[in-house]
């Protein structure tokens, strides 16, 4: 079976790079070809939903230059991968804090979410100045907006309902977390939606991470007993 909605924890391309005595933003640049490499990889298998962890809020926290660095490779993916996403049918999504994010920036991303709407080939959100914990915090402020404007009850809240008010609101959950150079931690990454996720956690740093990786990850997840906690 194809696990429809895979997440990846990109990690390691700091390590990546200072291995190779190069800039740890080579690493990056260097991991922006495995997220090329990696939509190409789940279209070939038929992964309906890919959510890639390119920055989270705590990553805020890094040198100025490193942060600018990793959002003009961004806005330089947006603008060569265009037209594979058009080409490919495939959606383009931004979850996270979008008001943190650089006006100029910000207009790339969205249009291309308004231009790749329609496509279902594939969706591909890139969690960007994204945490659990604030998109969770933010569906509860929403539900009590609601409940205070008298257009919810509070009792009618369930799960469902819930989960509309994340940034993911209308996809399925994760099958199969990923998470590359070995590190064992979620490090705030879609704390609801990976709740009966299968976790595959990988020594290869996110730069050499592949086609050939990703299979052995979809093996590997076709050899787990999903239980649901029902037998
Ligand atoms: C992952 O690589 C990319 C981001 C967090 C933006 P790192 O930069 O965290 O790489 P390591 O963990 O230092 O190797
Ligand atoms: C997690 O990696 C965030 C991303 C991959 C974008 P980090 O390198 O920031 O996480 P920690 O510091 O190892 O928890
Ligand atoms: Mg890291």
């Amino acid at each position: 079976m194809i696990p429809k909605h895979i997440a990846i924890i990109m990690d390691g391309n700091g390590r990546w790079a200072e291995a190779r005595g190069l800039p740890k933003v080579m690493g990056h640049k260097q991991g922006v070809e495995s997220v090329r490499r990696i939509v190409k990889a789940c279209l070939n298998a038929e992964v309906k939903y890919l959510t890639l962890y390119a920055f989270s809020t705590e990553n805020w926290a890094r040198p100025d230059h490193e942060v600018k660095a990793l959002f003009q490779l961004l806005e330089n993916f947006i603008d060569t991968e265009f037209k594979l996403f058009h080409d490919k049918g495939i959606r383009f999504c931004v979850i996270g804090e979008r008001h943190k994010i650089q006006k100029d920036v910000l207009k790339k991303i969205e249009n291309l979410e308004k231009d790749t709407l329609r496509y279902n080939n594939l969706t591909v959100n890139i969690a960007l100045s994204y945490g659990a914990r604030q998109e969770i915090l933010n569906a509860a402020k929403k539900l009590a907006e609601e409940v205070k404007d008298g257009k919810l009850k509070s009792q009618e809240i369930d799960e469902n309902i819930f989960s509309e008010r994340l940034y993911t609101a209308g996809q399925p959950d994760p099958d199969l977390l990923i998470r590359t150079s070995g590190e064992m931690r979620v490090s705030n990454f879609l704390l609801w939606q990976i709740s009966y996720a299968e976790f595959y956690v990988t020594e290869t740093l996110w730069p050499d991470f592949d086609e050939n990786e990703l299979n052995k990850a979809i093996e590997e997840y076709n050899k787990r007993d999903r239980r649901f906690g029902g037998r």
